[in-house]
């Protein structure tokens, strides 16, 4: 599935916290409980201190999946390997401007490859370095914890990064947040302009995934 168009609320559950031996009934589970996109956190061991999975995991569970995969390419020298996500099935791939200093030749490259892209910046990164490129993204992401682990503690300093992006790129452009959203952080960045929220252990880490799902979109109701 494509990226939905920006104007909805979105959950992307992280499968970070998902169980890796069952990930096709994992994401099965989130899509019964109406999840529209998956988020697939890659994680090199090099850009981030840990190691998750690559393009072969991902191209496997397309097999079993038409949610909108959303990659979140946590990884050095991302320009070697975008083809590789784009070919096992992703949808939207997201680079951190951390690691190109090139970011227009790369979402120029990730648009050729049929995807839509995005730009994502850690808590330490300005705004300003993104500013120059966000208009050419799809989806922009703010990491709202330090990337590399899930269950980590919501940073609002950076969360609020969301209303001046919010400024910047207006209605048509979805501003995803990734790190500690839970039912009670899920309104704090609603109301700073996200649409767009990853959940890891909010989601997955609970037994019952509808109920978590349906606790977060009730939050800012
Ligand atoms: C962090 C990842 C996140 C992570 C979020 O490096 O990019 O997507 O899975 O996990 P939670 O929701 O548990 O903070
Ligand atoms: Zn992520």
């Amino acid at each position: 599935m494509r990226l939905p168009k920006a104007g909805t609320i979105e959950i992307a559950p992280s499968i970070l916290s998902a169980d890796f031996a069952n990930l096709a009934s994992e994401v099965q589970e989130i899509t019964v409980a109406g999840a529209n996109i998956v988020h697939l956190d890659v994680m090199d061991g090099h850009f981030v201190p840990n190691i998750t999975f690559g393009a072969p995991v991902i191209a496997k569970l397309r097999k079993y999946s038409d949610l909108c995969f959303d990659a979140h390419l946590m990884i050095s020298e991302p320009e070697k390997y975008i083809a590789d996500f784009a070919k096992a099935g992703a949808d939207h791939i997201t680079v951190h401007i951390e690691t190109t200093n090139d970011p227009v030749g790369l979402i120029n490259r990730i648009h050729d490859l049929g995807c839509t892209a995005g730009i994502t910046l850690n808590p330490a990164t300005k705004l300003s370095s993104i500013e120059k490129v966000v208009h050419l993204c799809e989806m922009v992401l703010v990491m709202t914890v330090v990337p590399g682990f899930g269950g980590q503690s919501f940073m609002e300093d950076s969360a609020k990064k969301c209303i001046e992006l919010r400024n910047l790129v207006g209605a048509d452009t979805r501003i995803e947040v990734d790190g500690g959203i839970d039912p009670t952080t899920a309104s704090v960045v609603v109301s700073y302009g996200a649409d767009t929220l990853v959940a890891g252990s909010a989601v997955f880490g609970k037994d019952n995934r509808k109920e978590a799902i349906a606790a977060i979109l009730e939050a800012y109701k």
